[in-house]
C-alpha cells in the first residue's frame, strides 16, 4: 500500500493526536502525540519538523524530525536526527514503519544529508531491531538521556 508523509493541519489535527502505541511502547517514544508537540515547542532549537504518516488515505503514524540543525552533542544530535516515530497500534507490523524511515531518508538525502541519526531507549520490546534491519548501526555513543545512539549512511 503506497505510504506519505502529509502536513498536520486542521484537518487532520484531532486524529494524529488520536494516535496510539501500546502502553508498554510509550517508554520508546516518549509518551503520545501530545507529548512529541510539546517536545517540538520546547526545544524550538532541535528545529522540529514533522508530518503524519498516511497508508493511501488511513493515517496510521506520525513522524518527527530534527531538521537540519547545527548537532551539539550530547544534547542536540544531527543535522538530521529521526526524533519520533509511532505507528498507530492497529497498523504496526505491516511495513508502514519501515516505509516511513525509507521516505524520510530519502527527503534527507535529496537536501544533501550523508546520515540519519536516531536514538532509543532499551528495554523489553525496543525498537533497536527495527532500525537495525533498516541499516542503523551503533555508533558506540550515547545522548545525554543516556539512549544509544544509531546512524544510518545514506
Ligand atoms: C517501532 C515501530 C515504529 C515499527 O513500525 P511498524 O510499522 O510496526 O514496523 P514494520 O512493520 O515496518 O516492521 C518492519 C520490521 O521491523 C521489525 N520490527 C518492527 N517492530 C518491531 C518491534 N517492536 N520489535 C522488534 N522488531 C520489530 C520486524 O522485523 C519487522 O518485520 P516483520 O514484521 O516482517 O517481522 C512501531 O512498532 C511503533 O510505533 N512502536 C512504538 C513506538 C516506538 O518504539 N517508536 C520507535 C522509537 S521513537
Amino acid at each position: 500500500m503506497p505510504v506519505s508523509l502529509r502536513k498536520i493541519d486542521d484537518t487532520n489535527r484531532t486524529a494524529v493526536l488520536a494516535l496510539r502505541v501500546a502502553p508498554e511502547q510509550e517508554q520508546f517514544v516518549g509518551g503520545t502525540v501530545h507529548n512529541a508537540l510539546a517536545d517540538a515547542q520546547a526545544y524550538p532549537h532541535a528545529n522540529p519538523w514533522f508530518r503524519a504518516i498516511y497508508a493511501e488515505d488511513v493515517l496510521v503514524g506520525f513522524v518527527m524530525l530534527s531538521w537540519n540543525v547545527v548537532p551539539d552533542p550530547p544534547v542536540i544530535i544531527g543535522p538530521w536526527f529521526l526524533w519520533k516515530l509511532l505507528i498507530d497500534t492497529r497498523y504496526q507490523r505491516k511495513g508502514y514503519g519501515q516505509t516511513a524511515v525509507r521516505l524520510i531518508a530519502d527527503i534527507v538525502r535529496a537536501e544533501g544529508g550523508t546520515e540519519l541519526f536516531t536514538s532509543y531507549v532499551e528495554g523489553e520490546g525496543e525498537p533497536w531491531p527495527f532500525y537495525q534491519r533498516l541499516g542503523f548501526r551503533k555508533n558506540g555513543e550515547r545522548d545525554n538521556n543516556n539512549e544509544q545512539i544509531l546512524v544510518l549512511k545514506l
